[in-house]
């Protein structure tokens, strides 16, 4: 694997500026069924998992925090100190180097965070992102799991963004940070290269509108699947 730092994802500047100021987004999620669904399926892995670590959790929590013992979240915004909620810390950091030592958590969770750990290529992309989930799976206790629920797309509609990525970064100025979105084989192939159990793969349910790009679509207009992915670090190991 390619070696990678926090400056492989040059959209940082962009995605702390976008989601700083998220009221839009949080608002337009606590409408829709789908982030409904996800808050659901998040709840259910939360719920009594320890010690929580919640990566690029967007300086809300769209869960209760009091069902677990502690959860911490970071983000590439948030102050460090204590979060909004009974329960909860902030740390401010990248996904890319984890603020935190080896085997420190008994569940880390992401939602919504890897398609937008971009760089430059699409190379650059999939690094980050095997990056992300290597960091994962570092800071988890043995026997840990990690929960990824995470907007994808099918291996056609994949072909066409790898092919229009590096144009569409010439042309976009501004706005919503570019995204790359993966399928849910490739999510789930980097898992195993850096050591994680797949456990669970399912789709979640979409409901007629979803959030793309700061936008609420029709579902039918879009091509994003979300998915969760439960991946476990084996206990010896
Ligand atoms: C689509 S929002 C998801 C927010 C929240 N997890 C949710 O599901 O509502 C993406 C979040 O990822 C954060 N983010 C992007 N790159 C990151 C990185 N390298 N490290 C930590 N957070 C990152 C952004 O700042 C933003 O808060």
């Amino acid at each position: 694997m390619t070696p990678t730092t926090a400056n492989s994802q040059t959209t940082i500047a962009t995605n702390a500026a976008w989601f700083q100021d998220n009221d839009h987004y949080i608002e337009a999620q606590s409408r829709l069924a789908c982030y409904r669904n996800i808050q659901r399926i998040v709840e259910r892995e939360v719920r009594g998992a320890g010690q929580v670590l919640d990566i690029g959790n967007g300086g809300f929590f769209n869960y209760d925090t009091t069902i677990t013992e502690h959860v911490t979240a970071v983000d590439l915004f948030v102050p460090d100190g204590p979060g909004p909620t009974p329960n909860s810390t902030f740390r401010n950091g990248s996904f890319l180097a984890l603020p935190f030592p080896d085997r420190s958590f008994d569940c880390a969770i992401q939602q919504n965070v890897l398609h937008h750990v971009t760089g430059r290529s699409v190379r650059a992309n999939h690094d980050n992102m095997r990056q992300c989930l290597a960091e994962m799976f570092r800071v988890l206790r043995p026997g840990g799991k990690a929960v990824v629920v995470e907007s994808t797309v099918g291996p056609l509609f994949y072909q066409f963004e790898r092919l229009v990525y590096r144009p569409l970064l010439w042309v976009k100025r501004g706005g919503h940070p570019v995204t790359f979105q993966y399928t849910p084989r490739q999510l789930m192939d980097a898992a195993a290269e850096v050591g994680f159990e797949l456990e669970e793969f399912s789709l979640i349910p979409r409901g007629w509108f979803i959030l793309q790009l700061g936008y609420i679509w029709p579902c039918i207009l879009t091509p994003a699947k979300p998915v969760k992915l439960v991946f476990r670090r084996r206990a010896r190991g």
